[in-house]
């Protein structure tokens, strides 16, 4: 290797992997570990912090090794779960609780009392988002008034998403990027540091967050002790972000699905921050070179997820890319419906409290039949996330996939034939990582800017183009609809 590589941490929901890519793209190393989930009652998801930065400082070790050393590597790019809460002690470094996973729903009454003492306008104008449970701040207000090692903690408290988390871990910095701040409910779209107003509103103390950085630059170094050398942290960003990124999309119109534990779809609205989002929520995209960018986003809690809880928690499938056959295997679903509210149902319909139902159910109902609705219950909620980016103004062209379940042909063209739009996916599906290599690269001078970046750095793929479901699309539609007003 000649070329100084990029190393990528890559902190998901399920797993946590590092990536080394060459500074054409090019993956030289790859090394992923399964992070716990822990569910101590329904509605509560937490991970245990340690074990995020031990995977993370393992996989990193594996891959400088693999580089030939930290002096071969140029910049380290973060990417990470987004809203996910972790609260540490400054002083010595150690979690003072489980994170709560961004996926929790503990806050859902504290949300309910916020928008009915009228702050959801506010809340939504300044930051884009909405009073749902998912976002952070909500949960930092609950690890204060119920963690008593959070309540006690005074100035050593830290708060961070994971990015600040690992950041922390690595280089001794408290510091977050703009697209991480964004999804907080604290700071502003238009905003260079912590709002105040809305820290008061959610009862968070400013002393206890980071430092607000953009997402390509030189952030900060890795101590040697960790890596074997000081390397520079030069890009970090939220994994939807990051994924929008690393799928090109740079100009305002484009957008990409995200098919990981949940599905995230960003679309590009350039450098204005987004208005009238209607119940999807507005984001900072990125912020390179001093310039902002923004997206529209449609998020959906459960996607990869519930192929994950077919396979471990109902023993339906040996394992996740047995649906694919499976869904080939029946002609149509047998009229088996699933809506897939394990952790509450989020855009557009905003529904915190739902639960998940498998409806229709027959004698004649198979495995085949549930793993076909839970691959379908994807497309339903693309199509009605559609009509949503279309009201608000954010007509889709063609829809950019990745992430672990594009990988399932059947439901990439299910996603095409329901939606009516071309489907494209990269040869390479771990989008997320390569925006992050594509922003520290760009951080570490490998690149002058993120189009050169992407112009070197992204692979091309397949297209699927769609086709005419005929009256199957509206039946499965109208049954999908019933369930959800049901929810
Ligand atoms: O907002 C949550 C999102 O960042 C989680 O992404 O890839 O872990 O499903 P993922």
């Amino acid at each position: 290797m000649t070329e100084r590589a990029i190393l990528v941490l890559d902190a998901g929901t399920s797993s946590t992997r590092a990536i080394l890519y060459a500074a054409d793209g090019t993956v030289l190393g790859h090394c992923s570990r399964e992070l716990t989930q822990h569910y101590p009652a329904p509605g509560l998801v937490e991970h245990d912090a340690d074990e995020i930065w031990r995977h993370s400082l393992a996989c990193a070790r594996e891959m400088v090794a693999a580089a030939g050393g930290a002096e071969r590597i140029a910049g380290i790019g973060m990417t990470n779960q987004r809203e996910t809460v972790v609260a540490w002690d400054r002083a010595t470094g150690a979690p003072l609780a489980r994170a709560t996973v961004w996926q929790d729903r503990r806050t859902a009454d504290a949300c309910e009392a916020l928008r009915e003492a009228g702050h959801e306008g506010l809340v939504q104008r300044r930051t884009g988002l909405l009073l749902d449970p998912y976002f952070s701040a909500t949960k930092m207000a609950w690890l204060l008034a119920n963690e008593p090692a959070v309540a006690k903690a005074g100035e050593r408290l830290a708060f961070g998403t994971v990015e600040s988390w690992l950041a922390f871990k690595l280089s001794g910095a408290h510091l977050s990027d703009v697209s991480n701040a964004s999804r907080t409910l604290l700071f502003a779209l238009d905003g260079h540091d912590w709002d105040p107003e809305l820290l008061a509103l959610f009862g968070v103390p400013r002393a206890a967050l980071p430092g607000i950085v953009g997402n390509a630059g030189r952030f900060a170094e890795s101590r040697p002790e960790h890596l074997g050398g000081a390397i520079p942290i030069t890009g970090l960003a939220g994994d939807q972000q990051s994924a929008t990124i690393g799928q090109g999309c740079l100009a305002p119109g484009q957008t990409k699905l995200t098919l990981g534990t949940g599905a995230f779809v960003l679309t590009n609205r350039g450098t204005q921050p987004p208005r009238d989002p209607g119940r999807l929520l507005g984001t900072i995209l990125c912020e390179v070179g001093g310039v902002r960018h923004y997206a529209l986003e449609g998020a959906v809690f459960v996607a990869g997820s519930l192929i994950q809880w077919l396979r471990d928690n109902l023993n339906l499938l040996d394992t996740a890319a047995e649906t694919e056959a499976l869904a080939r295997s029946v002609p149509d679903n047998g009229g088996v419906v699933l809506l897939p509210a394990l952790s509450g149902l989020g855009a557009p319909y905003w529904k915190p409290q739902a639960t998940a139902t498998i409806a229709g159910l027959t004698f004649a109902a198979t495995r085949a039949h549930v793993a076909r609705a839970a691959l379908e219950a994807v497309s339903h909620q693309l199509v009605d996330l559609a009509e949503a980016f279309a009201a608000a103004g954010a007509q889709w062209g063609t829809l950019r996939i990745d992430g672990g379940l594009s990988a399932n042909d059947w439901l990439a063209q299910d996603l095409a034939d329901m939606t009516g739009l071309a489907v494209t996916r990269p040869s390479d599906v771990e989008t997320t990582a390569r925006g992050a290599a594509l922003l520290a690269a760009v951080g570490a001078g490998l690149h002058p800017d993120l189009p050169a970046a992407a112009a070197a750095m992204i692979p091309s793929g397949v297209r699927f183009e769609p086709r005419d479901l005929g009256a199957e699309r509206s039946r499965r539609l109208d049954a999908w609809h019933l369930l959800v007003a049901q929810a």
